[in-house]
């Protein structure tokens, strides 16, 4: 169980501001003016909160950043979160603020006032990201129940709590599976979350390794075949849409835990890749995100779970394999098995959905971090509209994404001497040549778009709307696109 707020939105009444009890927030904008809540806070403080907008601390505070006045007099909440917001703060302000209160909550909870600030929605949003919390494997004390936040507010309907809820229960979704550990999250663990889907009317199947086999699924099975967990993939159909409408369909790379196989990678550092699943992660995100706001679109969303494991049984280096495709491939280095499970479900989602369009998500690369750093998700397209509407998104919803390029003399470096490619293009452009190995199982006429997310899926230290680990970078962005694509 992780630990995240229950949003409700109550009449503000202003006889009850003495007696809120857990954190009080209150938004305040810089022209300092004070509503009536702030008033009446003012008075019962006898004149804390004036004392404290007119000095020199709220001139320096940053938009969207907040100050809490611990324990104050006149009231009984334990802190006082004085969030700096103009009225007309812009969304990634909004949710910033949001953030603000949401890094401070704790089990008891608290009452945000929003005033007359108009993008609550964003603030809720905001609090409810960053005040998440994976504690699942802490002591059995550490185990809360979700904390309640009211927002107390002289409209309370026009606060979408469903709006809210739907995003974050996709964030958090990504975030927890991002966040277990590889003994916990095995691959049938996986498909049985995924599973659980079906109670929001999400369509799921799950493919087990005969079926792959059947299928020719040899790039994807080799990667799992030193591991006691079994290869599946797993499809989710949404079909909020009308019948018939081509879907978007969505592919992850789900490596419960990748050691490199045989090209085993170094220990230092090892147990970060239980976060290797995040592509998977974060389209399990979208699709729950989909269902909860019962999208108006057709969405499938389709992960490879696998296992990277040395073993007696592993692939070796210089072993070659078939894809779906048909297409050979020499395997060079078992550590580059993204690309090996990928290439395998995009070719079946193509063959099997006719979709409109693909976006696929992957922990691929350890270049693409020495590329971009942990604020950029790479980003490969084939196709200029398709990219830019998603690089659009994933503006609007401040998720860093940075395009890269692509072009033939990249893709000569996967020549192979004895197979159709290699699975390693050498040391340069290392995230560019991932990229061209996909391209190769993607038909020419499909726009599709490859988010390398080994940067931004899971990181050291918190960000603006996350606390450090998990992030669930990209559901946001890609919940957008599905709306803004047009029909
Ligand atoms: N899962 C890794 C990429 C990765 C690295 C993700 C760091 C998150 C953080 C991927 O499977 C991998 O091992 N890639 C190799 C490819 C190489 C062998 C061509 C890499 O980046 O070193
Ligand atoms: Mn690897
Ligand atoms: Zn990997």
């Amino acid at each position: 169980m992780t630990l995240t707020p229950r949003l409700t939105a109550s009449q503000l009444d202003l006889d009850q501001i003495a007696t809120m009890t857990g954190r009080l927030a209150i938004v305040i904008p810089p022209s300092r003016q004070l509503g009536q809540a702030a008033r009446r806070i003012n008075r019962l403080t006898k004149g804390a909160l004036t004392r404290f907008v007119e000095s020199d601390a709220f001139e320096k505070l940053e938009t969207g950043k907040a100050r809490e006045l611990a324990y104050p007099t006149g009231l009984a909440c334990t802190g006082l979160l004085v969030v700096k917001l103009g009225n007309q703060a812009s969304v990634e302000d909004a949710r910033k603020g949001g953030a603000e209160i949401g890094k401070v909550l704790d089990e008891t909870g608290g009452t945000v006032i929003p005033g007359t600030l108009k993008r609550v929605d964003d603030l809720a949003l905001g609090v409810s990201l960053r005040a998440y919390a994976f504690c699942d494997h802490k002591g059995a004390g550490a185990k809360q129940a979700a904390m309640d936040v009211t927002f107390a507010m002289t409209k309370p309907e026009t606060l979408d709590i469903a709006s809210v809820d739907a995003r974050a229960q996709g964030v958090y979704f990504t975030r927890d599976l991002v966040s277990e550990p590889a003994n916990v999250l095995t691959t049938t663990e996986f498909a049985a979350r995924l599973s659980a889907l079906s109670d929001l009317g999400v369509k799921v199947e799950v493919l087990e390794e005969a079926d792959l086999e059947k299928l020719g699924m040899r790039a994807l099975l080799c990667v799992g075949q030193g591991s006691v967990s079994p290869s599946k993939v797993v499809v989710m159909q949404w079909n909020g849409g009308a019948k018939g409408d081509a879907p978007l369909a969505l592919v992850g790379k789900g490596v419960v835990f990748d050691t490199g196989g045989i090209s085993i990678k170094p220990a230092a550092g090892m147990e970060d890749m239980t976060m290797d699943m995040g592509g998977a992660g974060v389209v399990s995100g979208v699709m729950k995100t989909l269902a909860l706001r019962k999208a108006n679109k057709n969405v499938i969303g389709l992960v490879g779970l696998v296992e990277n494991m040395p073993d007696g049984n592993a692939i070796r280096p210089g072993d070659v394999v078939r894809s779906m495709k048909g297409d050979t491939v020499e395997i060079i280095n078992t550590d580059a098995e993204g690309r090996l499970v990928l290439c395998d479900v995009l070719w079946y989602a193509q063959e099997k959905f006719k979709p409109r369009a693909i976006v696929d998500l992957a922990t691929l690369t350890g270049a693409i971090i020495i590329g971009l750093g942990h604020d950029n998700a790479g980003v490969f397209s084939n196709d200029d509209a398709f990219c830019n509407a998603f690089l659009k998104s994933a503006k609007a919803e401040g998720e860093g994404a940075w395009r890269m390029p692509l072009g033939e003399s990249y893709d000569k470096q996967l020549k192979s001497d004895i197979a159709d490619m290699k699975n390693v293009g050498g040391r340069p452009a290392g995230s560019i040549t991932a990229a061209q190995f996909l391209q190769r199982f993607v038909k020419d006429d499909m726009p599709w778009i490859h988010l390398d997310i080994a940067g931004v899926a899971s990181v050291k230290s918190e960000t603006a709307l996350a606390p450090k680990g998990a992030t669930g970078w990209g559901v946001l962005a890609l919940d957008r696109l599905v709306d803004d694509l047009a029909v």
